[in-house]
């Protein structure tokens, strides 16, 4: 294979630009050349194709977002899309592709295997929610922003002896409320894999307070709803004092930690060694710290399973 493209789709996430530098300095090690795809599939579609050189790649590990830019397309769902994109590659002589994103994205690669591109996707959401990787890029950044803020917002809480509820991302997921939960010491976790009733959430927060316990912090992944909804319920049933905080896009942002660099590199690597081998139509994860590729369309049938033993295990220190 002498050329290959990269593209970022999705929700961007820190370490996407350690893979980017990860594909683009092992394709030049394998003496290829590679292609920057700019915005994902949409500047895929639209021709938004340019060479990678060193200066684009270097000096940005550090960085948040993705050099190469994101999107979510819609128009790649779709037949003309996808015959569009094709037409693209092959205009540009791409042969083939390594794709950074979410499950979404992961959709896409298979499109266009189906149509004879080899395609490898690698694992970018901070959500965690591929249930055939342990760890995806952009998981550790979130969670050690999330943890920072806890402690903020935990120190305001105190000065009024308030309950702090935190709303972080996870669609489906609640992993980042539940590491972030135990790094931050929460008292309450709420993720959509646990139906924790509101009333026994409520009811816990006042019984904290009978016993001394003024302030406490409670997680809520924005899959299990919406702190300011969680607030007014708790409000309407009980004399605690509590207020909200939506962390948003504060969590995806800034310098990647080093753990995300690390397996971004590692996974950039194992991406394009798997296009040297001839492979198509893989996935590549991270089990028990030894990175490995699986077909995609096995890893996207991997169900992602919700680790309950961390989960008891705050269960059982917000108690005492
Ligand atoms: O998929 C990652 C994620 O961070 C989700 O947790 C969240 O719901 C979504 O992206 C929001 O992304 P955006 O606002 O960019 O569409």
């Amino acid at each position: 294979m002498k050329r290959i493209g990269v593209l970022t789709s999705g929700g961007d996430t820190p370490g996407m630009n350690s893979a980017i530098r990860s594909v683009f300095k092992t394709g030049v090690a394998h003496g290829m050349q590679v292609m920057g795809i700019y915005h994902g599939y949409k500047g895929l579609i639209e021709g938004r194709v340019d060479y990678l050189t060193h200066e684009q790649v270097e000096n940005k590990m550090h960085k948040g977002g993705t050099v190469l830019r994101t999107a979510r397309s819609e128009e790649f769902r779709t037949e003309g899309g996808v015959e569009k994109a094709l037409s693209v590659l092959h205009a540009y002589g791409i042969e083939g592709l390594v794709v950074i994103g979410g499950d979404g994205s992961f959709r896409g690669c298979m499109e266009l295997v189906k149509n004879g591109v080899p395609t490898i996707g690698i694992p970018g959401t901070i959500d965690n929610d591929l249930g055939y990787t342990d760890f995806t890029i952009g998981f550790d950044t979130a969670v050690n922003n999330v943890t920072n803020e806890i402690y903020k917002i935990r120190d305001t809480m105190r000065a009024h002896d308030r309950v702090g509820v935190i709303e972080v991302m996870g669609r489906n997921c609640g992993d980042i409320a539940l590491w972030a939960g135990i790094a931050g010491a929460a008292d309450l976790i709420l993720v959509p894999e646990i139906d924790l009733p509101w009333d026994e959430a409520a009811k816990r927060l006042a019984q904290n307070k009978l016993r001394g316990k003024l302030t406490s912090i409670v997680m809520i992944a924005e899959g299990a709803g919406r702190a300011e909804d969680f607030v007014a319920y708790v409000r309407e049933h009980t004399d605690v004092e509590i207020k909200a905080t939506v962390l948003g896009y504060i969590q995806r942002g800034g310098n990647p930690s080093a753990f995300d660099r690390v397996l971004a590199a590692r996974m950039g690597q194992r991406a394009v060694e798997l296009l040297d081998e001839g492979k198509a139509g893989r996935a590549v994860g991270i089990r028990k710290n030894k990175i490995y590729d699986a077909a995609l369309a096995d890893a996207l049938e991997v169900k992602d399973e919700f680790d309950m033993k961390l989960y008891e295990l705050n269960e059982m220190m917000a108690q005492f």
